[in-house]
């Protein structure tokens, strides 16, 4: 299996990620903002108009917003009314399954150049209101019905993995204090403070004085949500949108001279529920996502030198990174531990804060990786680049695994 004609990324663009900066703007206007973004971002210059097709990554604006049909009121944005819009749902997987989608159409022969992107716009509703819509992608009969919320579901894997492993909390801290330090770099995280930062604000307010990151995150300012899991375990809710622009081996060159090539992708389904699975320390579609990808691709693990994962809790990014191939299962929290993913690390995991710091306006995150992913392989990354990355993976996930998206890009 492969893709039948190579494709390429020629430009990415997305809005800042943030829970109060857009609260007067709608979905619409951040997507038209990211793709604004990205067009801005080819070197040769790009027209809407040039594009053959439109994806976009959405979960919910019909609960967050009041608004279905995402994809038509896009494609009616951008003014490229009568070109194809299609939106993809796979809930926080959404974007990052339509950048597959997106590919899959350029090598089909279909299309020379499309326009993938993805949008959330979560702030409207109260973080109640969040919590029930995000369950929305949780299973309805055996989870969701019992009481189960995200946070809940991924605090389950976390008991599982502590008592699998035989580690501790602690570890999933240090890829908070990891993340936190990375989104220091990148003006489009949500987060523009590390640890040190946070615990000397969050200090001055009670009239503490905090000597370390791990004295802060240990605190009651670091409250539980779900046991074990803390408040700076999870990602925050988010509003923003990301674009990029997709073109074949074709045409990529009349777009610029440095694309950067997609040169292998997975997708993989589990079951919904988490209790239906014989191990919850693993997610079985990011195993199988990220073999086809690395098959197609012709490279292993070892091969990646930067990668963005889905760590929508800091557990998820533990397993990630064991799943993925990075590092063998149970020693992808003690890999954060020992400094092996930072900045400067083996091997950079998050460098633009990930899902915890940046933000995760579910279904803009996807598009958000694959943005990262052209600016670190071309050197654009500003504070936070990767030296000499020339290879990196994506990994995209649904609620808790239902659902994976994996692409791996190299500098063309
Ligand atoms: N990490 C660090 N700080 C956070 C945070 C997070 N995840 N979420 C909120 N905060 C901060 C806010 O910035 C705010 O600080 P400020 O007053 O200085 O601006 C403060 O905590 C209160 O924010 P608020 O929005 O009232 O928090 P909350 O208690 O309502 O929500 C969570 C906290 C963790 C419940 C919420 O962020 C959440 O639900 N996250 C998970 C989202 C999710 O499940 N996504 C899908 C994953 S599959």
């Amino acid at each position: 299996m492969g893709l039948h004609r190579g494709v390429s990324i020629v430009g990415a663009g997305m809005t800042r990620f943030h829970n109060k900066l857009h609260i007067d703007k709608t979905g619409r206007e951040l997507f038209v903002e990211a793709a604004l973004d990205a067009a801005g971002s080819v070197d040769k210059g790009f027209s809407f108009k040039d594009a053959n097709a439109l994806f976009v990554g959405n979960f919910t604006s019909d609960v967050f917003e009041g608004q279905g049909h995402t994809a038509a009121v896009m494609a009616d944005w951008l003014g490229i009314n009568p070109t194809p819009a299609y939106r993809i749902e796979d809930a926080c997987a959404s974007s990052g399954a339509a950048l597959n989608l997106g590919a899959i159409t350029i090598a089909s022969g279909m299309a020379d150049v499309v326009i993938v992107g993805g949008v959330e716009k979560m702030s409207r509703l109260t973080t109640d209101q969040v919590t029930d819509a995000l369950a929305l992608a949780a299973d309805s009969s055996f989870e969701t019905s019992v009481g189960f919320t995200f946070p809940s579901i991924y605090a389950a894997m976390a008991s599982s993995y502590f008592k699998k492993y035989n580690t501790t909390w602690d570890q999933l801290a240090a890829i908070t204090i990891k993340n936190h330090r990375n989104c220091i770099l990148n003006p489009k995280a949500q987060f523009q403070l590390d640890i040190i930062a946070t615990g000397k604000k969050m200090g001055e307010k009670s009239g503490r004085i905090f000597k370390n990151e791990m004295e802060f995150l240990r605190s009651d300012l670091n409250p539980v949500i779900a046991s074990p899991l803390k408040l700076f375990d999870c990602c925050p809710v988010s509003d923003g949108a990301a674009a990029v622009i997709l073109a074949s081996d074709k045409v990529a060159r009349k777009y610029t001279d440095t694309p950067v090539k997609m040169i292998g992708m997975g997708q993989a389904s589990d079951t919904i529920a988490l209790h239906s699975r014989p191990d919850f320390t693993t997610l079985r579609a990011a195993v199988k996502a990220s073999e086809d990808a690395y098959k197609m691709a012709g490279v292993t693990p070892k091969s990646i030198q930067v990668a963005d994962v889905h760590d929508c809790f800091t557990i998820a990014e533990a397993i990630a990174t064991e799943d993925l191939g990075f590092f063998p299962k149970g020693q992808g929290g003690k890999a954060a531990e020992e400094g092996k993913t930072a900045l400067n690390g083996e091997l950079p995991i998050n460098p633009d804060g990930g899902l915890k710091a940046k933000g995760h306006p579910v279904g803009a995150t996807g598009v958000a990786m694959a943005h990262e992913m052209f600016k670190q392989l071309r050197r654009q990354a500003g504070q936070h680049q990767v030296n000499g990355a020339e290879v990196g993976l994506i990994h995209n996930v649904g609620a808790a695994g239902a659902s994976v998206a994996v692409q791996i890009y190299r500098r063309g």
